[in-house]
C-alpha cells in the first residue's frame, strides 16, 4: 500500500430532521474520527468533511408534524447536531449544510452539466396525486398496508416494521398522508439516471477491482443489486423543499435528497477552501486522494453504487478508494430507533453523562458493528468504563503518578538499572503503533482499540508485578521502575488521541507533553529525567451498578410514553405468547445432515397471486426464484388473500418433486410457520429484501 498524497474523508450527512442516536455515532461519526484523528497524527493530509442532510421528505414531514417550516426545523437540528458532534470530540474540518447558497449551486451545477450533456434520461410516468392538497405525493406521503408483512403504516419507500423496500404501487390501500384521502395518479415529468447503462463498468469498478479491499458486508450487497439488475432511477422530485431543477419550466421540481447530499460532500469541500483560502479541487479530482465514505448499510447503495456513477458519469472527479460501511448498533436486545422511542439520542446521553464522551467512545468502538450488527447495553457500558478504563488504564496512570509526587516531587526520575523485564517491557510497548495502526488503515478498529488497551495492560502489569512500593533501600531500581511506567503513561498519552481524545490530552498536560504524533509511540524516552510533571488528574472513574437500572428505566419510559402517545386505532403491542408444553407439536424423528442437505431453500418473492377455482383453501402464485418463475400451489387461502400476498418475500423449498393438483401442476412448496391456533404466516428473510434466488441454509 503505498501513501497517498492526500485523504478525503466524508461522514453521512445526517439529515437535520431530528437528534441523533449513538448508533449513528457508531456507525459512521466515529469510525471516521478514528480514522481521520489519526492519519493527522501520521502528518497526511488530510480533510474530513460532513455536514447536515436538510432536504428531502423527512425533513418536509418532520415539519409537517412540528407545525413548523422546514427552514425552522433544519436550523434547530442542524444547531444540536454541531453541538452534540462537538462534545463527543468528532473533529470534522468542516461541518456544512445542504440549505446553503453554495450547496444549491454545486449541485445545480452538476445536475446541468450532465443534463446539457444527455447524460440524464427525461420520461413522464403517472404517479400519486393527492387532489385536496394539490400535490404530488412523495414517497414518505403516502402510508398503506405492507404487501410483505402487512404492516398498515408502511411509507412508499419503506416498510419501517419488516425494512424491505417499496415503491409507492405495492402498497396496499395508499393513502395520502397530508389529507388521508385516498391518491389518484397523474402524470408528471422526471429526470432519471440511466444506471443501466453503466452495469459494466460497476461490474469492472467493484465486482472485478474491490472484490479484495473492500468489506464483504459492502461487496457483497453491491455485488447482488449489481448482478439483481439496475434500471434508471429518478433524480428529481414534485416537492418545494430541495435544491431546484435547474432547466427552465421545471417549477415545482427539486433534485431528489439522494442526488443533491453526496453532492454535499464536495460543497462542503469548497465551504473548506472558502474558510481556509486553501485549493478544495485536489481533495476532490487529483488522482493521488483517497476517498473514503464512512456510512451506515443502510446508505451502501448511495455511496457505493449511485454516487459513483454520477462521479464517473459527470467526470473529472475520483471515486471512493473504500466504502467502509458499518451494519447496525441494536440497543439493549431490539433495534435502536428514535421514533420508536428506543434509542439514547446523542445529547441524552451527553446531558446524563456531562464530560464523560470518552467513556461512550470507547464502548462503541469496542463493540463496533463491523461485520455483524451489534449490540449496547448499559451493563458493557458499565462493565467496560470499571473494569477496563478505570481499573487498567486510569488505575495505571494514577498509582504511577501518585508514586512519581510522593517520592520524588512529581520530577522524572532516572533510569539507571534496567532489568531484562524492563527492556523486554519499552521493547514490546515501542510496536504499538505499528499494531494499532495497521489495524486502523483496515479499517479494524475495535481490533486497533484492543491493541490500544493491550498497551495499557501491559504498563498495568508491569507496575503491579515491579511492587516498586516494596522495594527499600534500592532507591535506583524504584526511580527505575517509575522511570519505565512513565514512558509508557507518555505513550498511551499519544496513542489513546485518536480513541480518547479528552482522556488524551489530560493526560499528556499530566505529563507536561505536547502531543508528537503516532510515531513518537515507538520511542522509548519520552520524559527525559528532572522533566517535571503536573499534578495528577484522574482519567477515569468506576461507573456504579446502580446507574445500569436508572439507565434501563429510562429507557422502557421513554418506549412506553412513545406507545401511550400513538393514536388509539394503532395495533396493541402485543405481548409474547406463552405456549404451554402441551400444545406444542411433537418433534419429528432425528433426520441426518444429508437429509437435510437434499433440500433446496430459495428465496423468493410472489408477483403473482389468485384463488384456485374451486377450491378455498389453494392460492395458485407466481413466485420468482431469480433462476426462473415457478407456479406454486400453496394451501394459504384462508390465511391471506391474493392481494396481500404479491410482493411477499418468501422461503421456497425449490426440489420438492413437482407434484398435480386440480390439473395445474406445483413445482416447489411455499414454508410457513403455524401458531398453535393454526394460523399460518410467511418464514421471511428479516433484514429487508434479499435477492431471489438466495440460499437458504
Ligand atoms: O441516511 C442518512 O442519514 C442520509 N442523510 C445520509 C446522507 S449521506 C450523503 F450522501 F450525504
Ligand atoms: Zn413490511
Amino acid at each position: 500500500m503505498s501513501t497517498p498524497k492526500r485523504y478525503t474523508i466524508t461522514a453521512a450527512l445526517p439529515y437535520a430532521n431530528g437528534p441523533k442516536h449513538i448508533g449513528h455515532l457508531a456507525g459512521a461519526y466515529l469510525p471516521a474520527d478514528v480514522y481521520a484523528r489519526y492519519l493527522r497524527l501520521n502528518k497526511r493530509d488530510v480533510l474530513f468533511v460532513c455536514g447536515s442532510d436538510e432536504h428531502g421528505t423527512a425533513i418536509a414531514n418532520q415539519a409537517i408534524k412540528e407545525k413548523t417550516t422546514p427552514r425552522e426545523i433544519v436550523d434547530k437540528y442542524h444547531k444540536l447536531l454541531i453541538d452534540c458532534f462537538e462534545q463527543f470530540g468528532i473533529q470534522f474540518d468542516v461541518y456544512h449544510r445542504t440549505s446553503d447558497p453554495l450547496h444549491h449551486e454545486t449541485a445545480q451545477a452538476f445536475f446541468k452539466n450532465m443534463n446539457d450533456r444527455g447524460l440524464l434520461e427525461e420520461k413522464t410516468t403517472e404517479q400519486f396525486y393527492d387532489e385536496e392538497a394539490q400535490q404530488f405525493l412523495a414517497d414518505r406521503y403516502i402510508t398503506g398496508t405492507c404487501p410483505n408483512c402487512s404492516h398498515p403504516k408502511a411509507y412508499g419507500d419503506q416498510c419501517e416494521k419488516c425494512g424491505s423496500s417499496l415503491n409507492p404501487e405495492d402498497l396496499i390501500s395508499p393513502r395520502s398522508t397530508l389529507s388521508g384521502n385516498a391518491p389518484v395518479m397523474r402524470p408528471t415529468k422526471h429526470w432519471y439516471l440511466p444506471l443501466d447503462k453503466y452495469e459494466k463498468w460497476l461490474n469492472e469498478w467493484i465486482i472485478e477491482g474491490h472484490k479484495d479491499d473492500w468489506k464483504v458486508n459492502v461487496y457483497g450487497q453491491c455485488k447482488s443489486w449489481i448482478e439483481g439488475g439496475l434500471h434508471p432511477r429518478a433524480v428529481t422530485r414534485d416537492l418545494d423543499w430541495g435544491v431546484k431543477v435547474p432547466v427552465e419550466g421545471a417549477d415545482g421540481k427539486v433534485l431528489y435528497v439522494w442526488f443533491d447530499a453526496p453532492i454535499g460532500y464536495i460543497s462542503a469541500t469548497r465551504q473548506w477552501g472558502l474558510n481556509t483560502g486553501k485549493d478544495w479541487e485536489p481533495y476532490w479530482k487529483d488522482a493521488d486522494t483517497k476517498l473514503v465514505h464512512f456510512i451506515g448499510k443502510d446508505n451502501i447503495v448511495f455511496h457505493c453504487i449511485i454516487f459513483p456513477v454520477m462521479l464517473h458519469a459527470h467526470g473529472g472527479y475520483i471515486l471512493p478508494d473504500n466504502v467502509p460501511a458499518n451494519e447496525f448498533l441494536n440497543l439493549e436486545g431490539d433495534k435502536m430507533s428514535t421514533s420508536g422511542g428506543w434509542s439514547i439520542e446523542m445529547h441524552e446521553y451527553l446531558a446524563d453523562f456531562p464530560g464523560k464522551a470518552d467513556e461512550l467512545r470507547y464502548t462503541l468502538l469496542s463493540n463496533l458493528p463491523e461485520s455483524k450488527d451489534s449490540e449496547f447495553t448499559w451493563k458493557d457500558y458499565q462493565t467496560k468504563c470499571t473494569s477496563e478504563l478505570a481499573d487498567i488504564f486510569s488505575n495505571f496512570v494514577h498509582r504511577t503518578m501518585t508514586l512519581v509526587e510522593k517520592g520524588h516531587a512529581g520530577k522524572v526520575p532516572d533510569a539507571t538499572v534496567y532489568t531484562k523485564d524492563d527492556l523486554l517491557v519499552l521493547e514490546k510497548a515501542a510496536k504499538f503503533p505499528e499494531l494499532i495502526g495497521d489495524n486502523i488503515e483496515r479499517y479494524r478498529f475495535r481490533d486497533a482499540l484492543m491493541e490500544f488497551m493491550n498497551l495499557a495492560r501491559l504498563g498495568n502489569k508491569y507496575l503491579t508485578d515491579a511492587e516498586p512500593w516494596k522495594i527499600k533501600n534500592d532507591e535506583a531500581r524504584v526511580s527505575t521502575i517509575l522511570n519505565v511506567s512513565l514512558q509508557l503513561c507518555a505513550s498511551l498519552g499519544f496513542l489513546s488521541e485518536p480513541f480518547l481524545p479528552f482522556a488524551s490530552q489530560k493526560l499528556l498536560r499530566m505529563l507536561n507533553l505536547q502531543q508528537r504524533g503516532w510515531d513518537a509511540g515507538k520511542a522509548t524516552n519520552h520524559l527525559p529525567a528532572g522533566h517535571q510533571l503536573n499534578a495528577k488528574e484522574m482519567l477515569f472513574q468506576k461507573v456504579d451498578e446502580s446507574m445500569v437500572k436508572i439507565q434501563l428505566d429510562k429507557l422502557e419510559a421513554k418506549r412506553a410514553a412513545v406507545i401511550a402517545a400513538q393514536p388509539k386505532t394503532e395495533e396493541p403491542k402485543k405481548e409474547p405468547v406463552v405456549v404451554a408444553a402441551a400444545d406444542l407439536h411433537p418433534l419429528a424423528d432425528i433426520c441426518t445432515f444429508d437429509d437435510f442437505v437434499k433440500m433446496d431453500i430459495r428465496v423468493g418473492t410472489i408477483i403473482e397471486a389468485e384463488k384456485m377455482p374451486k377450491s378455498d383453501k389453494l392460492l395458485k402464485l407466481k413466485v420468482d426464484i431469480g433462476h426462473s418463475v415457478r407456479t406454486i400451489l400453496s394451501g394459504i387461502a384462508k390465511h391471506y388473500s391474493p392481494e396481500q400476498v404479491i410482493g411477499q418475500q418468501v422461503t421456497v423449498l425449490v426440489n420438492l418433486a413437482p407434484r398435480k393438483m386440480m390439473g395445474t401442476e406445483s413445482e416447489g412448496m411455499i414454508l410457513m410457520a403455524e401458531n398453535k391456533d393454526g394460523e399460518l404466516s410467511f418464514v421471511a428473510p428479516t433484514k429487508g429484501h434479499m435477492h431471489n434466488g438466495g440460499i437458504v441454509k
